[in-house]
């Protein structure tokens, strides 16, 4: 689908890898409308893009405001979902409303938003929705259980709607990054990883959502072969990649990423 002209909701905009998606959608020609709650960070990121970007904030853990998202922001083209929590730590760590934050934030907005602006899509037979998932939507860690649970959902969401939108003129690209280094929740977290675990930067994870629009693109990996190998070969043998994993050190891993990203519940 053609970027440039088109309007394209983001979720996620203030955050690390979503204000290199703002840019890489603006540079495109597409009128980005940037979501996200601090609206500081919003306009001082409107500020740097061309004339037609505008800010659109909301919260969408809170149902009625999301639904007012859609509807505040009129005819949209694209739907880029990308806003979620780290949603980090032993289920035991987080009180409920925590868990829900995750749950509505990660799962249920981003399907709430498609059902509210596939229509006019259908309608016009025309459009594209983008998820950014992560590998944690295929494959499970240690401390990452509750945030797997919302991106595994999500993968199957977006499988599901891939096949009943087939045909339509709606295209659906699923993007699943890896550890993103220099900006976003995982940077945020201060954690250094071992040596042999490579990590990608928020350029690659907007190149690939420019390049799933632009190519109809169902799925896209963005992280290095060994962490993709490692989470297909987890959906068939996931006990031996899980004992894998423990042997390089993951639960510590988990844990110290959990405790640097207990702010953002
Ligand atoms: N960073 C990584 O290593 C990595 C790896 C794989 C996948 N991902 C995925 O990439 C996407 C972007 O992550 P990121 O690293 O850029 O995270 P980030 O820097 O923490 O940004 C998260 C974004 O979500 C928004 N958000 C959180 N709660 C919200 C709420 N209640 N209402 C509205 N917006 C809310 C935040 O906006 P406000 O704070 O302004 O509300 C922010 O824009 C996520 O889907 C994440 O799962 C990231």
């Amino acid at each position: 689908m053609e970027l440039n002209g088109a309007t394209v909701l983001l979720t996620g905009a203030s955050g690390g890898i979503g204000a290199q998606i703002a840019r890489a959608l603006d540079s495109r020609g597409a009128r980005v409308l940037l979501n996200g709650r601090r609206t500081e960070v919003l306009d001082e990121l409107r500020a740097s893009l061309g004339p037609h970007a505008h800010v659109l904030a909301a919260d969408l853990a809170d149902a009625e405001d999301a639904a007012r998202l859609a509807e505040r922001a009129g005819r949209v083209d694209v739907l880029v979902a990308n806003a979620a929590l780290p949603a980090s730590g032993a289920i035991d760590e987080f009180g409920p409303d925590e868990i829900d934050r995750a749950l509505d934030v990660n799962l249920r907005a981003p399907i709430q938003l498609t059902r509210a602006l596939l229509p006019g899509m259908l309608e016009r037979g025309r459009g594209h929705l983008v998820y950014v998932n992560s590998l944690s939507g295929k494959a499970a860690s240690a401390s990452s259980g509750l945030y797997s649970a919302t991106k595994f959902g999500l993968r199957g969401f977006t499988a599901g709607l891939r096949e009943d939108l087939h045909g339509s003129g709606v295209g659906v690209t699923t993007v699943y990054p890896g550890f993103v280094a220099e900006a976003g929740m995982f940077a945020e977290s201060g954690v250094e990883l071992p040596r042999y675990v490579a990590t990608v930067t928020p350029t690659q994870v907007a190149h690939a959502v420019v390049r799933g629009i632009e190519d109809g693109r169902a799925e896209l990996d963005v992280a290095p072969l060994g962490l993709r190998l490692g989470a297909a070969a987890a959906s068939v043998a996931p006990v031996t990649v899980a004992r894998l994993q423990r042997r390089l050190g993951s639960q510590r891993i988990g844990r110290d990423i959990a405790r640097g990203q207990s702010d953002k519940r």
